[in-house]
């Protein structure tokens, strides 16, 4: 599967729901997760995230990010179509462990 890390927070861009063939992400106030049961593996959003914050979950060091994507794809709501990014997001855009910092 693919997961959404730390670099969504407070960016959202939201180009990666356009391109999701079974529109597996949902949307959270300060970023977006994929449903790990629904994707599919395709990849295909991976390279739209402006804020390059999509992953396979094969990297290494995303154990948190699986359990966070795992635990609100079910407590959030689906997200199909792009929307307007965060006001803030060129200004967090490449800030780091922002999920410390402004999420937990
Ligand atoms: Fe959707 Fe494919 Fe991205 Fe999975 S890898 S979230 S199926 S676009
Ligand atoms: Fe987040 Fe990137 Fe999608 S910033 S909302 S994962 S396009």
């Amino acid at each position: 599967t693919y997961i959404v890390t730390d670099n969504c927070i407070k960016c959202k861009y939201t180009d990666c729901v356009e391109v999701c063939p079974v529109d597996c992400f949902y949307e959270g106030e300060n970023m977006l997760v994929i449903h790990p049961d629904e994707c599919i593996d395709c990849g295909v959003c991976e390279p739209e995230c402006p804020a390059d914050a999509i992953r396979p979950d094969t990297e290494p060091g995303l154990d948190k990010w699986l359990q966070l994507n795992t635990e609100y794809a079910s407590k959030w709501p689906n997200l199909t179509q792009k929307r307007e990014e965060l006001p803030e997001a060129k200004e967090f855009d490449g800030v780091e462990n922002k999920f410390d910092a402004y999420f937990s």
